[in-house]
């Protein structure tokens, strides 16, 4: 069969050059948080390196969404930077895409500038903080703010929003009956816990237009017992079918519960540690990370086939992403049905593997999936070891070492 790879791809307004896609991953690069030169050489690079799309991750649509202080959060202030961030990309010839979230009760205070605020009040350990849950009065006004951020994302020239309905952010807060303990109209039912993503995607939508292509990043499981699984995630697919967005995103996994669900391997815990710099945090980690971050192990492409099964129920474009490293996977994957691929940690690796994945039929990219990338971010800019400028200590070196030895 001839590849898909490299023909055009439409999602709603908008035309890609080929089927790849940058996915969403936390850069880390935006102190004061707003764009930096950092980031839009990243970005910049990936767009040379063929990519169809590039995604800017995790913009916070309100100040109270943030849960690091190198994130982006969506203000007019910031528009001039970004604007010249997406003429970056633009000029290498690749749609640029930003995601647009609230982390709901992944922060504290000292980030978000309030009490945390969720689904549910509560007390998260991963934070750890207090949460407030939201009032229902509050939430018209919360979706609205994810509408004024489409508005802010095309001022700044993003050809699309990714909307982040996952990964145990605060739309997945409300739609996962382990964070939702709600007694209103938004809580309980399936249908009630729905509602404050209906709001949104109507917001969003309406900002759209007819010019902003619409993605979601959604949940097909939360990765842990209690979390959501198929049966109730593929109605949240159909209701998203339903709202008019031009894509989803299938992806999976919980920060608060289910990290490694979503990137899958281990997480190196004594490189997390190693740049974090308060003392407490540091060494609370270090004594219980393995037990709070438990390992799932990797396989490529490992989301199939799961996502395989919203392929056969929908007719929403899909876009799949997880654990893809290789052309042949990819080729399998398009021939799948899906529309494109995301990819994050082999364009970390490799920012211009799209390139030589068109050079080379069996081009492989050199990521073993250390997650040192990830242990990184929390903390400082993204980066993967194989491409630093400095030495890294020996115990991360020989932590590193160990954990791609597992595979
Ligand atoms: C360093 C890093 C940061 C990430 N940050 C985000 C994020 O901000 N938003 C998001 O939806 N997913 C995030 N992810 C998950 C990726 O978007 C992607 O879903 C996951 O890594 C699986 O794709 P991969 O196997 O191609 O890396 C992150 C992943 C990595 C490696
Ligand atoms: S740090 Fe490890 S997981 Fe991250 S991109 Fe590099 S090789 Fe892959």
């Amino acid at each position: 069969m001839e590849s898909k790879l490299f023909t055009p791809v439409t999602f709603g307004p908008l035309t890609l050059r080929n089927r790849t896609i940058r996915s969403a991953a936390f850069e880390s690069m935006c102190p004061g948080n707003a764009p930096s030169d950092m980031l839009l050489d990243y970005h910049r690079s990936v767009a040379a390196g063929g990519i169809g799309m590039t995604t800017v991750a995790y913009a916070a649509v309100t100040q109270s969404g943030l849960s690091f202080d190198r994130q982006l959060w969506m203000r007019p202030e910031i528009i001039p930077g970004l604007r010249r961030l997406t003429d970056a990309i633009h000029a290498e010839g690749a749609a640029a895409g930003i995601q647009l979230g609230h982390c709901g009760n992944m922060s504290h205070k000292g980030i978000c500038g309030c009490m945390p605020v969720g689904a549910s009040s509560g007390f998260n350990l991963y934070s750890p903080t207090f949460v407030r849950g939201l009032r229902a009065d509050e939430l018209p006004e919360m979706a609205r703010a994810y509408g004024r951020s489409v508005n802010l994302a095309r001022e700044a020239g993003f050809d699309s929003v990714e909307i982040h309905a996952g990964h145990g952010y605060l739309i997945s807060q409300f739609l996962s009956p382990s964070t939702n303990h709600r007694k209103d109209e938004f809580g309980g039912s399936l249908q009630n816990r729905m509602r404050f993503m209906d709001m949104v995607m109507e917001e969003v939508m309406k900002a759209a237009g007819s010019d902003m292509a619409v993605l979601v990043k959604m949940n097909m499981r939360d990765g842990f017992r209690g979390g959501m699984e198929l049966d109730e995630t593929m109605q949240v697919a159909r209701r998203l079918e339903q709202s008019g967005a031009h894509a989803l995103v299938l992806s999976g996994g919980f920060v608060s519960k289910a990290p490694m669900y979503v990137m899958r391997g281990e997480m190196p815990i004594r490189s997390m540690t190693h740049y974090m710099t308060c003392w407490w945090l540091k060494y609370g980690v270090r004594m219980v990370g393995k037990w709070m971050i438990p390992s799932v192990p990797f396989k490529e492409a490992y989301f199939l086939e799961d996502a395989l099964k919203f392929r056969a129920a929908l007719k929403i474009p899909l876009v799949y992403v997880g654990g893809l490293v290789s052309r042949d996977k990819i080729d399998e994957v398009l021939d799948d049905g899906f529309e494109a691929v995301q990819m994050a940690r082999a364009l970390l690796n490799e920012p211009g593997f799209v390139n030589r994945m068109r050079a080379e039929e069996n081009a492989r990219c050199n990521c073993r999936h250390s997650n040192y990338c990830i242990a990184r971010m929390y903390s400082i800019e993204m980066a993967c070891h194989q491409h630093l400028k400095e030495e890294l200590p020996p115990c991360l070196k020989k932590e590193i070492e160990k954990i791609e030895a597992k595979g």
